[in-house]
């Protein structure tokens, strides 16, 4: 065979290639043998896609001073090149279909042994589970065709190319294709063979596709099985005693399958050739009264989109890893998944049907770089690309259409509108009727099964749930999700709580998909986790790509330990001091026979008693009452409270026993607050003032030493780092704060002291904090007084000016020498912020200031402790009234403002700690709308008092 210089026009060709076989089913487990070819394979980078020919396919080419990549994976993630990431510009000029000549090329070369016992007869597959974006293949010599559709599985009928010894199999990989168009998702760009090779053995009679058809009638109870089969054969299912031909419906009593109770039934398909395990879960998927109904009820999602992503091998994952975040989802509350923006790695939905989460598949399909020009040459409204749009629908409808977990199909993501879309719509519709079709872009709703939109209000959402937000008929029949919501950027989302209720409260609203599951930062030597423009992008869309709720490690950030409580299938409403409570059961499906009621009674957060209580069983949706034990007898005064909580009665799949599901405390008695006599007198000498346990700058009115401990003295603090959400995106029409603030000049404070002056009651210190070039300010005065040993400091705040801006917070700051451990009485463990504190539960915690910090891969505002009634830490107890929020940090708020990387944080020498009356609200502004109006803190007159003493 001759080799030619390649013809490399397939790149830009529109069309979805050339060569591979018909999508099928995907299963794993058949008697089939199958030969892994992941590992090691020779790697040769070109800067274009034509740099060398094609003599590399050869057999005989000796690559043996070749670079090796690992097979799955990225080469931009092994040394070669560089990651890129943008959100939805298009790294390229957009010149549909053609890409840049520079056009990072990978060869990739493997050579392999069949099996000595590799069968003789039968055919061979040669599978690739996801190439991004564009791969040429050759086996053997023979070029076997070329493929786009980066996360889709493509086959190549190879049987009569095998040989029984040496095997060389070729892959010319494209960074960019015809098909990095219809790729525009918000990630990164990474190029590789990223999932599995697999060379398969199809027997004389293998199984070819297949469709199992296993729905569930809620009325009878009665599961209908039915298995279409390309060839026939038998279906048998021991537990259900079912043993049928293909293609024959026979119907058994079956406990259904819900992501709630994953009931799955092991059966066997059988051809004359191979045996493939079934995994048949029984549920029907219905539109019904204007609402998703499976077996019959409508069901709330409490959803996640979710990417894949690990901060070493990019989106190559392995099993565990899946596994890990199904485990995760589980055991943080969450019931469904959308698989943004593409089908996950199959393994992914194996683990769904066995765990149980509903899954929204999405297509490979996304050309929102095309808004920025209106849309024109929007592929997916022209009939060109419509070949490339029907092949991306159907290899993810059929490879995955035997996944009970998967009960709706999406289009694909921000691909506007256009008649590819409806092709698609039509062409899913009637291969598979079972299940629902969703697509967010098109508010007319023209091709979907549900009114889906992302980052809508509150306002707006609830006007949805009223059937007030008129739009055209179809739309105004559909039931609604918010497919992203809750933008998990940085520090937040604020207000999950108010979607939730919103969600709860209005039929037609049946729940959302935070945005998203997880950061995407790629570990660093350098920074830590990298993010846009940290492998020197010329265009990059910066830390928007760290906007999940774990971190790149899978740490969970606060805002997963929030949304978890937010979204608890078990609510308990009543009153502590009444004793009776209202257990709610918030599942679809399920009854509480899980778990167990755990209560606990706390005395200043301590607990003094506990036991255990009867879970009542309302049925799903229903709510039963219980009766708490009488309050211990003998408990010492203080502030009361009952801690319930339901937690796994027995070990499940996904947790185990103890595990905690939901919880609340109500409190009985409340908080006894500080009272100081002011008995001491301010006593002046060589330039200090003596007060109580403290001593004073004559001079400046300053704190220097409370006891023994050395203080920076307190002053007022409005900064915080600001947020993501604070800074919000550009795009935002609304008032972003960050950005204002910085503009007035927040960040920059001038303290001016106007006065400082001593009575019998104590010492004052009148100042006006403003920024330079404004006439807005604060006027502020620190008034102290003491008792013998503990000192009283109330700060009064008084706005004047216009402040047409919200503060960033309010409170003090105050410099400590040194501090390692913290304990204190309030909210904890975790951090909270007023839209977002939910999760936070009154006890006595303790930490060490480091695990206080929470690790934002892009350094901002974090670790404030909520309600805080009392904290010791440095040598010092302070008390607040009223309670406070508080944060403690190795470096200041200016320094964690000015780092871009975690690795940026270096510890000074002291302590930095706030104590803050209020803090502004979260909000999910780097996408989505600001802080609700109640939890925008405006500038107003304000009071509030610290007691500080020597600890201990
Ligand atoms: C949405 C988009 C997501 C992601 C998100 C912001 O518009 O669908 O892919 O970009 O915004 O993080």
């Amino acid at each position: 065979m001759t080799f030619r210089t390649t013809d490399v026009s397939y790149v830009e060709d529109v069309s979805p290639g050339r060569g591979a076989l018909p999508p099928r089913a995907r299963y794993a487990g058949s008697d089939a043998r199958s030969l892994s070819l992941n590992g090691s394979w020779r790697f040769r980078l070109s800067a274009t896609a034509d740099a060398e020919d094609d003599s590399f396919a050869a057999e005989g080419y000796d690559a043996g001073d070749w670079a090796e990549v690992r097979v799955p994976g990225h080469w931009v993630l092994q040394g070669h090149g560089a990651p890129r990431y943008t959100n939805h510009l298009y790294p390229f000029p957009v010149d549909p279909p053609h890409v840049p000549t520079e056009n990072p090329t990978g060869d990739h070369l493997r050579v392999f042994d069949l099996p000595g016992d590799w069968p003789a007869a039968g055919d061979a597959t040669l599978r690739f589970d996801g190439v991004e974006s564009c791969a040429r293949v050759w086996l053997n010599g023979t070029e076997l065709g070329e493929f786009k559709g980066s996360r889709l599985p493509h086959e190549f009928a190879v049987g009569r190319l095998l040989r029984p010894g040496g095997n060389v199999l070729a892959v010319r990989v494209h960074q960019w294709s015809a098909g990095s168009y219809l790729e525009d998702q918000d990630q990164w760009w990474l190029p590789g063979i990223f999932r599995e090779v697999t060379l398969l053995h199809r027997p004389p009679g293998a199984v070819g596709d297949f469709f199992v058809h296993a729905s569930y009638d809620h009325l009878t109870g009665e599961g209908t099985l039915r298995v279409d089969s390309e060839v026939a054969g038998r279906v048998t299912v021991p537990e259900l005693g079912i043993d049928a031909a293909t293609g024959e419906a026979v119907t058994a009593a079956v406990e259904p399958w819900t992501a709630e109770t994953p009931r799955l039934y092991d059966g066997v398909l059988a051809t004359g050739g191979e045996r493939v395990p079934l995994r048949i879960g029984f549920r029907t998927v219905a539109l019904e009264d204007g609402l998703i109904k499976v077996n019959g009820r409508a069901v709330l999602f409490r959803g996640v989109n979710r990417h894949e992503w690990h901060p070493d091998t990019g989106r190559a994952l392995d099993v565990a890893t899946m596994r890990e975040d199904v485990l995760l989802m589980k055991r943080h509350n969450l019931n469904a998944v959308r698989t943004s923006h593409y089908p996950p790695h199959p393994a992914f939905l194996d683990l769904c049907d066995e765990l149980g989460l509903w899954v929204v598949d999405e297509c490979d399909l996304e050309t929102h770089g095309f808004t920025e020009q209106d849309w024109r040459d929007n592929p997916v409204d022209d009939d060109r690309w419509r070949p490339a749009l029907l092949d991306r629908a159907a290899r993810m409808v059929e490879r995955d259409k035997n996944h009970p977990s998967v009960i709706v199909w999406s289009l694909g993501n921000e691909a506007g509108t256009g008649r590819g879309l409806t092709a698609m719509a039509e062409w899913i519709r009637a291969r598979d009727p079972g299940r629902l079709v969703h697509y967010e872009g098109d508010r007319e709703c023209r091709d979907t099964d549900v009114y889906s939109r992302m980052y809508a209000s509150h306002d707006e959402v609830e006007r949805i749930g009223q059937g007030l937000d008129g739009g055209p008929r179809r739309r105004r029949e559909l039931p609604f999700v918010l497919c992203e919501y809750g933008h998990a950027m940085g520090n937040g989302p604020g207000g999950l709580t108010e979607y939730q209720a919103l969600f709860e409260r209005y039929e037609r609203l049946q729940g959302g998909f935070v945005w998203e599951w997880i950061d995407h930062g790629i570990r660093h030597p350098g920074f830590g986790y990298a993010y846009g423009g940290d492998f020197g992008e010329e265009l990059h869309d910066g830390n928007f790509v760290c906007d999940g709720l774990l971190f790149p490690d899978r740490t969970p950030s606060p805002g997963l330990v929030e949304y978890k409580k937010v979204i608890e299938p078990v609510r308990f409403e009543g009153d502590g001091a009444d004793g009776t409570v209202r257990v709610v059961n918030r599942y679809d499906f399920a009854d509480l026979s899980a778990l167990a009621l755990e209560w606990s009674y706390q005395v200043d957060g301590e607990t003094v008693q506990d036991g255990v209580l009867t879970m009542p069983q309302p049925a799903p949706g229903a709510s039963a009452d219980v009766k708490l034990p009488e309050p211990p007898a003998g408990a010492r005064e203080g502030e009361t409270r009952w801690t319930l909580r339901a937690v796994l009665a027995e070990d499940t799949a996904w947790a185990p026993k103890g595990h905690e599901v939901a919880w609340t405390q109500l409190p009985v008695g409340g908080r006894v607050k500080p009272v100081l006599t002011a008995s001491a007198r301010p006593v002046p000498a060589e330039g200090l003032v003596r007060l109580g346990p403290a001593a004073f700058d004559a001079r400046t009115g300053a704190l220097l030493r409370i006891g023994a401990v050395e203080v920076d003295a307190p002053r007022l603090d409005v900064w915080r780092a600001t947020t993501d959400n604070d800074d919000g995106a550009d795009w935002q029409t609304d008032l972003r704060h960050g950005p204002l603030w910085r503009t007035l000049g927040l960040h920059r404070m001038q303290h001016r002291r106007d006065a400082v002056e001593w009575d019998a009651e104590g010492l004052s210190v009148r100042t006006r904090v403003a920024p330079a070039a404004r006439e807005i300010g604060l006027r502020t005065v620190y008034r102290w007084s003491a008792d013998g040993d503990r000192l009283r400091l109330t700060v009064s705040v008084t706005p004047e000016g216009d402040w047409t801006v919200p503060l960033p917070r309010l409170g003090i700051r105050l410099g400590l020498t040194r501090a390692d451990t913290v304990s204190w009485f309030g909210g904890g463990p975790g951090e909270a912020y007023p839209d977002s504190r939910a999760a936070s539960r009154l006890g006595r915690w303790r930490s060490t200031v480091d695990a206080l910090q929470t690790p934002y891969v892009r350094p901002q505002e974090n670790g404030a402790r909520a309600d805080v009634r009392w904290v010791e830490l440095g040598g010092l107890r302070i008390e607040g009234d009223p309670e406070f929020w508080f944060t403690a940090r190795r470096w200041t708020s200016e320094h964690l403002d000015a780092a871009r990387h975690l690795t940026d944080l270096t510890p000074g020498e002291g302590v930095w700690v706030n104590l803050d009356h209020a803090q502004h609200g979260l909000g999910s502004q780097s996408c989505g709308p600001g802080p609700l109006p109640r939890y925008v803190l405006r500038a107003r007159p304000a009071e509030f008092t610290f007691v500080f003493s020597p600890a201990g």
